[in-house]
């Protein structure tokens, strides 16, 4: 493994790469990293980025926000296999008949979703801010949500807006399910719960706080308690454990385990900076209107 690492750090330094990585991949993958990140902190790090190569590790949305945010940048994503099945619930054309059916109404994305659904959207968010974005439209707006449900319902929780949501979910996060919690808090009752929005709100309301994955973190960093009860994609547990060695974090369910943002390993890593491959790019067609979409969110929350 250490000549591995060796040779692609070798190599970043000839191609002048970073790599950034969600905080759900794999934690060998986590620890190379240049960056590591919430889909929000991701994309504001490719938005600032001075380097010539950017390597995405994290799903195929991700890879494209990044080639939209830093168009000077060639953007690799090591496996472009790994796709984001929750994206993959709304093709463009779904979404057009929907807005036909709804004319008028203002359309907030989530992040996790193509840039050609993008391009269709007038404002973009993350978990990290999904609530400040919908806020931040008219009070009297219709609003159309796509494509999460389950944070659309959080969210609408949250602001009370007129929201109309797609019936989009997150395979990973719905395998988390109540009576997990309910075990977890009955096996560990000092812990503390942190769930995710793309989380059931059955699950959502057992927990004691709702935050995306950095937010998580931020909250731990600033708790005083020992036991935390994480449900979210198991990546994080990784970073969590490196970064607080003096907390336990119990997991909610080992269920909850995405197999596309695993897709990403070290090897993939080396080989996609040695053949520069996969690059990613946007069609012209839908990049300008897409990446508008994204730059409204960046700077909010
Ligand atoms: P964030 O909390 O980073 O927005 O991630 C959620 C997610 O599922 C990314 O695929
Ligand atoms: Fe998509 Fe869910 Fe995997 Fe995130 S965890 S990439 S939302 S399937």
């Amino acid at each position: 493994m250490t000549e591995l690492i060796d040779r692609i750090n070798a190599l970043k330094r000839q191609r002048n790469a970073v790599i950034y990585a969600h905080l759900y991949q794999r934690g060998e993958v986590q620890d190379i990293a240049d960056m590591v990140g919430d889909s929000l902190e991701l994309a504001r790090a490719a938005a600032k980025s001075d380097a010539a190569v950017i390597v995405l590790c994290g799903v195929y949305f991700m890879a494209e926000s990044a080639a939209l945010l830093a168009p000077a940048r060639t953007v690799l994503i090591p496996d472009a296999n790994a796709g984001c099945p929750m994206a993959n619930m709304v093709t463009p054309r779904e979404l057009r008949e929907w807005k036909q059916q709804h004319p008028g109404a203002m359309l907030v994305c989530y992040v996790n979703s193509s840039a050609a659904v993008k391009a269709e959207c007038d404002i973009c968010c993350t978990s990290a801010n999904a609530a400040a974005v919908v806020k931040s439209l008219p009070a009297d707006a219709e609003i159309m949500f796509l494509p999460d449900q389950s944070l659309g319902d959080w969210v609408n929780r949250q602001t009370g807006r007129n929201m109309r949501l797609w019936p989009g979910f997150c395979p990973t996060h719905h395998r988390i399910l109540a009576r997990d919690i309910d075990e977890r808090r009955r096996e560990y009752p000092e812990a503390m719960v942190l769930a995710h929005p793309e989380c059931t709100l059955e699950v959502v309301d057992r927990a004691d706080v709702v935050t995306s994955t950095a937010g998580m973190i931020r909250h731990v960093r600033g708790s005083d308690r020992r036991q935390f009860i994480i449900a979210t994609e198991l990546g994080l547990m990784h970073r969590l454990r490196a970064d607080f060695p003096d907390r336990t974090f119990i997991h909610a369910t080992p269920l909850a385990d995405c197999a596309n943002m695993k897709l990403v390993t070290l090897e993939k890593i080396l080989w996609s900076l040695e053949d520069m491959a996969t690059v990613v790019t946007v069609p012209e067609a839908v990049a300008a209107r897409a990446r508008k979409t994204l730059e409204k969110m960046v700077g909010i929350g």
